[in-house]
């Protein structure tokens, strides 16, 4: 292995979370990159990413020095990418993809909100609405994060959120916040508009008056990339590659196995600037 991903399933699962649990002892790690040492299937020395089958879940994953996994959990990836971005950039960027184009279907010129636009998932998807033309404003927690929020869209601090703040409402909310944070941006969405939930990380609940709701008129939508994932296969590739050349930003934090802890924690306590990885090399 050279690196593996230290995400948010993986601590949902570590902490005992998540709704499908793992026999233990276990390996944690559902994202990872190595090169194959042996294989009846992939070339000997190719560079595979390692994810889905159950790794990191039902069976033991990638935050290792050798993994076994079976064929169909590796997929060949282009010689010389960085195994760190290899086994980080699907769940951002196919996430913030199927918001921005196949949920949410941002168009040219319409305003469009992102909460916790600093973060993986978030960042992905202010770059790409602002690429499909829209007006982007891009919403941050804490006043560290202002600056890492992309060129291209306005960085506005959670605390200021208002309607006039943003200038009037917005057509589209993307949120990979969730609790209290959505709560507070549906309020932002004119009528007719659409909101997309993609994370719950600042709460799993939040309640609505259904007389309000309906008077909104927002259409509240989840993005699944697990049930959407399959079907961004090629469009994965296309990211993979613009992320690679620099076209697209994505941030990365990288830990020695040592250093999991510390990992963890950045991820945990919402200080992380983008994906975290652990790095075997
Ligand atoms: N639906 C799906 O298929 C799918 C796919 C991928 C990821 N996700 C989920 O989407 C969310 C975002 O993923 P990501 O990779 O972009 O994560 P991330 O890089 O860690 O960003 C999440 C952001 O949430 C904000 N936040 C607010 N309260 C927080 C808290 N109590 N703990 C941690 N963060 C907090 C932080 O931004 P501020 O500091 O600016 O508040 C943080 O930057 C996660 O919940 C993840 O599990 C869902």
């Amino acid at each position: 292995m050279h690196a593996a991903q230290v995400g948010h399933l993986d601590l949902n699962i570590v902490d005992g979370r998540f709704g499908i649990l793992p026999t233990l002892p276990f390996v944690p790690g559902t994202n990872a990159c190595g090169t194959v040492v042996a294989s009846d299937v992939h070339p000997i020395g190719s560079l595979v990413r390692l994810n889905g089958s159950g790794l990191g879940l039902r069976r033991d994953g990638g935050w290792t020095e050798h993994a076994v996994v079976p064929d169909k959990a590796a997929v060949a990836t282009p010689a010389g990418t960085d195994p760190a971005l290899a086994c980080s950039f699907f769940s951002p960027a196919g996430t913030a993809w199927a918001a921005v184009h196949d949920v949410a279907a941002v168009g040219e010129g319409e305003r469009v909100l992102v909460t916790g636009a600093a973060g993986a998932v978030g960042s992905m998807a202010v770059q790409l609405a602002v690429r499909a033309g829209a007006e982007v404003i891009g919403v941050v927690g804490r006043p560290a994060k202002l600056e890492h929020v992309p060129a291209g869209a306005k960085a506005v601090l959670a605390a200021d959120l208002s309607a006039e703040a943003l200038g009037g409402p917005v057509e589209v909310l993307i949120d990979t916040v969730g609790g209290p944070v959505l709560a507070a941006a549906l309020g932002l969405v004119r009528p007719g508009g659409r909101a997309t939930l993609i994370g719950y990380s600042a709460g799993r609940e939040f309640s609505v008056d259904l007389a309000d709701f309906l008077l909104a008129d927002v259409a509240l939508l989840p993005v699944n990339l697990m049930t959407r994932g399959r079907g961004l296969a090629e469009v994965g590739e296309r990211l993979l590659a613009e992320i690679a050349s620099g076209e697209l930003t994505l941030n990365i934090e990288r830990y020695g196995l040592d250093r999991l802890e510390e990992a963890a924690e950045r991820l945990r306590s919402g200080a992380a600037v983008g994906k975290v990885a652990l790095t075997m090399d």
